[in-house]
């Protein structure tokens, strides 16, 4: 496995693969990794005859007030875990080279990061964008992956391909999740036991939500409810938003049908956690004949 620090190692890199014609798949990541991460690897590895995973913690993407200092980083048992899934290249670029002092362009979606984790975090998806278009101008993939668990990430992360017509599939995999479904996160780390125990109800309730609607249930309060039934009673969860959103754009909906998204965040002592489900409305069929 390559280990490469710098921008020109990169290129060079790259170009020596052309001739190759092996297919590339990215793995975009801020690094402690966890089986969340390696499931997207070993599906790259699957699919791609080379293997590209990044690890870098883009300042630009948490706010003022985030976690940036607190960020785990654990690059040694990274670039092992690399290794032992068959990476080809692990690209950790730094911070002085990746943004130098006179960096000043940015990379904005407008309308899909408005809402939802857009609303709670101003800055989040204008720095998410701008490093995801440097590193894939960077290492210039053919299929780049990225985990459901971030499903907002995964449109505004589709809308940049389309938006500036990049030669690339984004492939969405699936959350991985603890036995409890919570979905695996650096963050869980922050935890304490007693907090622990309540974080897998936020995936309690996107679940109850998906029953409903699979039961045959259409009216979003009432769904909308029965999600907020798992975590009242809870003071120390505090709901940021229970969504129940057309699966395209992240419009509210009024009217429940095609694919529909169940979008949930809730703040646990100091933890931000997030989590979605995907669901598939059947189109009633009325007066049959
Ligand atoms: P990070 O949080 O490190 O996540 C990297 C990738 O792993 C993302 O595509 C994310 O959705 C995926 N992932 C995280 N937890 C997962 C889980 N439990 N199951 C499946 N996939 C999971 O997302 C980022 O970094 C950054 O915003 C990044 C895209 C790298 C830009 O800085």
């Amino acid at each position: 496995m390559h280990v490469i620090y710098s921008i020109p190692s990169l290129y060079n890199w790259r170009r020596n693969l052309e001739s190759l014609n092996a297919r590339i798949g990215f793995v975009p990541t801020m690094g402690a990794l966890h089986a969340g991460h390696l499931s997207l690897i070993h599906r790259a590895r699957k699919q791609c005859g080379t293997v590209v995973v990044s690890v870098f913690v883009n300042p630009l993407q948490f706010g003022p007030s985030e976690d940036l200092d607190r960020y785990p980083r654990s690059f040694n048992t990274d670039r092992r875990l690399c290794r032992e899934a068959g990476v080809d290249l692990l690209f950790a670029p730094r911070p002085e080279e990746f943004y130098p002092s006179d960096f000043q362009t940015a990379v904005t979606v407008h309308r899909l990061t408005q809402r939802w984790e857009g609303e709670a975090r101003p800055t989040h998806f204008q720095g998410v964008s701008t490093v995801v278009t440097k590193l894939f101008c960077a290492v210039r993939p053919h299929l780049v992956y990225f985990g459901q668990k971030d499903y907002q990430q995964c449109l505004v992360v589709k809308q940049i391909i389309r938006d500036l017509n990049l030669d690339i599939r984004l492939m969405r995999c699936p959350t991985i999740r603890e036995s409890d479904g919570l979905a695996v996160s650096s963050r869980n780390r922050h935890l304490p036991a007693n907090q622990r125990i309540k974080a897998g109800l936020l995936s309690k309730a996107l679940c109850q939500g998906e029953d409903a609607i699979k039961d045959g249930e259409r009216k979003v309060r009432t769904i909308q409810a029965r999600m907020q039934g798992i975590l009242r009673n809870n003071p120390d969860v505090h709901v940021e938003y229970l969504a129940i959103c057309n699966a395209d754009t992240l419009e509210p909906l009024t009217q429940l049908q095609g694919t529909v998204v169940l979008l949930g965040a809730v703040r646990i002592g100091k933890v931000r956690l997030i989590d979605n489900r995907l669901v598939q409305c059947p189109h009633q069929v009325l007066n049959r004949k």
